[in-house]
């Protein structure tokens, strides 16, 4: 490929490499759903007469409507780019596949959970107070039962997320190919 070729291509993705778009959607999401992660162990140990009581869960919404938009981005993005090939051993490639989509997964799972939690008592969710988001379904229990969904979908992402970040830094380090530097390389794909 020519040197000007490759760079008007960048946003797309390749067979061989991620696009820097699906580069920046990762980036963005990674550092979102770590940080949403963790503000949310965070925020629920406050006490009532705690300053950020209120506050801390309403970032906490609000970021998580973001995120749930960036996830659609995400999947028409993907749906609409080539799959770059992994590399690895054979059941390394399917449990990697499974694991990115287990992401998407969910990650839907856990916006839709959130939102349950914040709508079941019939309000609306606040959205930084640029728009609400209307409650849908209220009902008994609702609360108390999409709040263990959360939990325990939040916890099963973490181990997850554990798994995934062992299998990119064993590429790395171990394997020494592009995998890693191909998602997260400022120059995409560098040792291709
Ligand atoms: C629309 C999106 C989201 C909404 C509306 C939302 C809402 C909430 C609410 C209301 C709570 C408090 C539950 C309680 O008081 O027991 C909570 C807890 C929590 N959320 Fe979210 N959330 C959203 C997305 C996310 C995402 C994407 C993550 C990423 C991992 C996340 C991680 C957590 C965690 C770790 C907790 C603490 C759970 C616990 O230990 O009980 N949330 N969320
Ligand atoms: C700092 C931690 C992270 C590292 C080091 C990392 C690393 C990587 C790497 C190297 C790839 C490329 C795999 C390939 O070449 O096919 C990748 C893909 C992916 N990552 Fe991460 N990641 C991180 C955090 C996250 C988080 C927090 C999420 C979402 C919860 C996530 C979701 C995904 C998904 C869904 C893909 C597959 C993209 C696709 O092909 O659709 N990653 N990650």
């Amino acid at each position: 490929l020519h040197k000007k070729e490759e760079n008007f291509m960048h946003w797309r993705n390749t067979h061989q490499r991620y696009g820097l778009t699906s580069i920046a959607l990762h980036r963005v999401m990674a550092i979102l759903v770590i940080g949403l992660f963790a503000l949310g162990k965070y925020m629920i140990t406050l006490d009532y007469y705690h300053s950020l009581y209120l506050a801390l869960p309403e970032w906490h919404r609000g970021l998580g409507v973001l995120t749930a938009l960036l996830l659609a981005a995400r999947l028409l993005w993907r749906w609409s780019n080539p799959l770059p090939d992994l590399s690895g051993r054979s059941w390394e490639k399917p449990l990697a596949r499974l694991v990115h989509r287990l992401f998407y997964v969910l990650l839907l799972a856990i916006v839709v959970s959130g939102y349950l939690i914040s709508t079941a008592d019939g309000h609306a969710l606040q959205v930084f107070g640029w728009f609400d988001i209307p409650a849908l379904i209220s009902g008994a229990n609702l609360e108390d039962r999409a709040g263990a969904v959360h939990y325990f979908l939040t916890w099963l992402l973490a181990f997850m997320l554990a798994l995934h970040v062992a299998g990119a830094l064993k590429h790395q380090f171990i394997d020494k190919d592009a995998i890693f530097t191909r998602m997260l390389g400022f120059a995409p794909g560098q040792r291709n």
